[in-house]
């Protein structure tokens, strides 16, 4: 199939790309041109605003597009009208969603509409959040360039954007916390900095319990090719994650030991650490995901998590650069808290 990328060139769609030109699909990247990336041979690069995707249709269309993929839909102000032009292209697309759009995230974010604490592990058709804008009131916490645009934020509000397109097959695609070489959220960068210094990682208690769903970059990569070009996965909701949530002391154990720390977790109940040491969320509410539909269609984890952690780590330690600010006072605060209890 010819596959049109809208982005592509980043993380995740750079290994969207990679896994559709192995599966022997011809692939066309949609960008603006400001993230470059060595993308494989043959890959055929239009450059252009999502925003003025319009503009590009004659262009695209030449091309020949079977099929898309929307790796950049993060509002319904910029999926409606890319959804739009995309149906006068294509006959279906798969979108790139997240497992926030489950009821658990907006549980352990303290979301009132979304209830208490629930143990069952989301399913692709599992509870979905009720509470809408996920990181509406969280904003504080982002960095500034990210706050405007994550107001808006919300990949339920997307994927019910691009499902009210007529003439459009549309299957979506729900990521878990996606880790690997290149990751812009640096995602195994906080716990290897005090590793490689060679300190103690102290964990609040009730964050050193929770289970997160995280999957490899080059497993995500594998997975929304799957499912935008499988003839079975035609307009269907999918989501992908590990098949076991690793707590957040053998996340942080897998680091280390794929970087040899010799170090120890100090786990500290809650009530005994100074807020900016706590969770900052209801870890009570774990984020599992649990993904039987994209493995019936073939979709299997292609390394060992030891040996992914392991690619990971080696290239987050070329890449660590110093702390933030915020950062270098969550670090002295933590020693002040390890050396007080010997
Ligand atoms: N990381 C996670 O843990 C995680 C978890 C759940 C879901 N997700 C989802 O995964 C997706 C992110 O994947 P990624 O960052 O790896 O994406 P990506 O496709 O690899 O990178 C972003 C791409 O978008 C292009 N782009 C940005 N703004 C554009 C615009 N206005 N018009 C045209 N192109 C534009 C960039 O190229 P130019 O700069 O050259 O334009 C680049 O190619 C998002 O949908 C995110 O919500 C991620």
């Amino acid at each position: 199939m010819k596959v049109l990328v809208l982005g592509g060139t980043r993380f995740i769609g750079l290994a969207a790309v990679r896994a559709l030109v192995a599966a022997g699909h011809e692939v066309i990247c949609f960008h603006r041109g400001q993230t470059a990336a060595e993308l494989p041979d043959g890959v055929i690069e239009v450059l252009g605003d999502r925003a003025r995707l319009g503009e590009h249709r004659d262009e695209l269309a030449a091309l020949g597009p079977d099929a898309a993929l929307d790796m950049i839909a993060m509002t319904v102000a910029d999926s409606r009208p890319v959804a739009e032009v995309l149906a006068t292209l294509v006959p279906r697309v798969a979108v790139a969603s997240s497992c926030d759009v489950y009821r658990s995230f907006g549980v352990l974010h303290g979301k009132p509409e979304d209830g208490e604490p629930f143990v069952e592990p989301a399913q692709e058709d599992g509870p979905l959040r009720v509470s809408r804008f996920p990181y509406r009131g969280l904003e504080g916490k982002l960095p500034p360039e990210k706050q405007a645009f994550l107001r808006d934020y919300d990949k339920l509000l997307v994927e019910a954007a691009y499902r009210e397109v007529e003439r459009l097959e549309v299957a979506t695609l729900r990521l878990p916390m996606v880790y690997g070489p290149g990751d812009p959220q640096a995602r195994t960068a906080s716990y290897l900095r005090r590793q490689l210094l060679g300190r103690d990682v102290l964990l609040a208690e009730s964050l050193a319990g929770w289970r997160g769903c995280r999957g490899y970059v080059d497993d995500a990569g594998a997975a929304l090719a799957l499912v935008a070009t499988h003839p079975d996965a035609t307009g269907g909701t999918f989501a992908v994650a590990e098949p076991s949530a690793q707590t957040e002391l053998e996340w942080v154990r897998a680091i280390g030991a794929a970087c040899g720390w010799q170090g120890e977790v100090v786990v500290v109940p809650d009530e005994e650490l100074p807020e900016e040491l706590r969770a900052g969320f209801d870890a009570r509410q774990d984020l599992t995901l649990v993904s039987p539909r994209i493995r019936a269609l073939g979709f299997a984890e292609g390394l060992p998590r030891a040996e992914a952690i392991a690619r990971t780590v080696a290239w987050q330690r070329e890449a660590l650069g110093d702390p933030n600010p915020e950062e270098a006072e969550r670090l002295t605060l933590e020693q002040a808290v390890l050396s007080k209890r010997g």
